[in-house]
């Protein structure tokens, strides 16, 4: 039998460039190999999105439109809405019997971002018990592998005790999921910080071609090369990371990067090239993107069809899981 893929994704804004090579890619070429199972946890964006909740739901149709843009083909795999499918709660609810607080505690980033996000209350009850609700999103599936970034693998640490206590206590009830990282190294923002919207240095996978082109002019690049006859730096200039990234034109990456190195190029060449490769990248996105956009009533049809698929397989786990729970009256 194929085994199956679950990932999902916060809806709570735009996707960016590092979603596209972090996640998407990998999500469209697993879809041949796998069953795949790909949802917008719009509950995890109300962990912290809690107090206004009024983008949520824009939010996910937003990103499912860019997933299929990107090529998550609602045909080979199944979108869903977590909302949609309450079965997810309802088991959150029994790990959360079951789970003691402090391995929750324990998770790098429940400290982390309640340091970070000093702006919102994380002291909830629902924050705390994030990673449950995603061991719940993944285990009601029996999925095999979970693709996710490296920030998330100490999640799914905790998913697999999660059900190995469970297994110790009630029987074996659920696959144990497995990581599988995307082998490419993170994108860093236009300004060499993290890529993040709250930076605003990101490139948006809707962004028009005029304003990626701005955006690439903005870019940071070596801060030493302030003529373009000073030899410059390619190793972790995000220029040339996205070069890496973008450009399939291998021989034009290494000529500007031999340039570069030693003071025979400038940055308008390098940028302008740049540019192109991203929109290159980006075009046949945004003709998708807007065959969609043109019929809301379709994507609306997509999540619908696959949150009843998705539900039908989470009604037969909770019926198991009930019936080792002594539950199933
Ligand atoms: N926590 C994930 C993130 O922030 C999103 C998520 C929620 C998820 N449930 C999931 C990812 C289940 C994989 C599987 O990226």
């Amino acid at each position: 039998m194929t085994k199956r893929v679950v990932s999902g994704m916060r809806p709570t804004g735009k996707l960016h460039l590092g979603h596209l090579v972090g996640a998407l890619r990998n999500w469209a070429e697993l879809q041949a190999q796998y069953d795949c199972f790909y949802f917008a946890a719009d509950w995890h964006a109300l962990t912290t999105d809690y107090a206004d909740t009024s983008r949520v739901q824009a939010s996910v149709i937003d990103n499912v439109i860019d997933w299929i843009a990107a090529g998550v083909d609602p045909e080979k795999a199944t979108i869903f809405v977590q909302s949609l499918v309450p079965e997810h709660a309802e088991l959150h609810l029994l790990l959360s019997m079951m789970i003691p607080i402090p391995w929750l505690e324990r998770v790098p980033t429940y400290k982390e971002q309640q340091e970070q996000l000093t702006e919102k209350d994380l002291t909830t009850y629902g924050f705390l018990g994030y990673p449950l609700l995603q061991t719940a999103d993944v285990i009601i599936y029996d999925a095999h592998f979970v693709p996710v970034g490296e920030d998330q693998v100490a999640h799914l640490e905790l998913s697999r005790e999660v059900v190995r206590r469970v297994h110790h206590m009630h029987g074996q009830i659920f696959v144990e999921p497995q990581a599988i990282l995307t082998n490419f190294p993170r994108l860093p923002g236009l300004d060499n910080r993290k890529m993040s919207k709250s930076y605003q240095n990101t490139i948006d996978l809707s962004d028009s071609a005029e304003a990626v082109e701005q955006k690439v002019r903005q870019m940071y690049t070596d801060p030493k090369r302030v003529r373009a006859d000073i030899p410059g730096t390619v190793e972790g200039n995000p220029v040339f990371v996205y070069h890496d990234a973008f450009n399939p034109d291998r021989d034009e990456v290494e000529d500007l990067k031999t340039r570069y190195r030693e003071g025979r190029v400038g940055d308008v060449e390098v940028k302008k090239k740049l540019a192109k490769a991203v929109n290159a990248t980006l075009e046949p996105l945004r003709e998708r993107r807007a065959a969609l956009e043109a019929h809301p009533e379709r994507v609306r049809e997509i999540i619908h069809e696959g949150s009843r698929k998705a539900r039908t397989i989470a009604v037969e786990t909770m019926q198991r899981v009930r019936e080792a729970l002594h539950l199933a009256y």
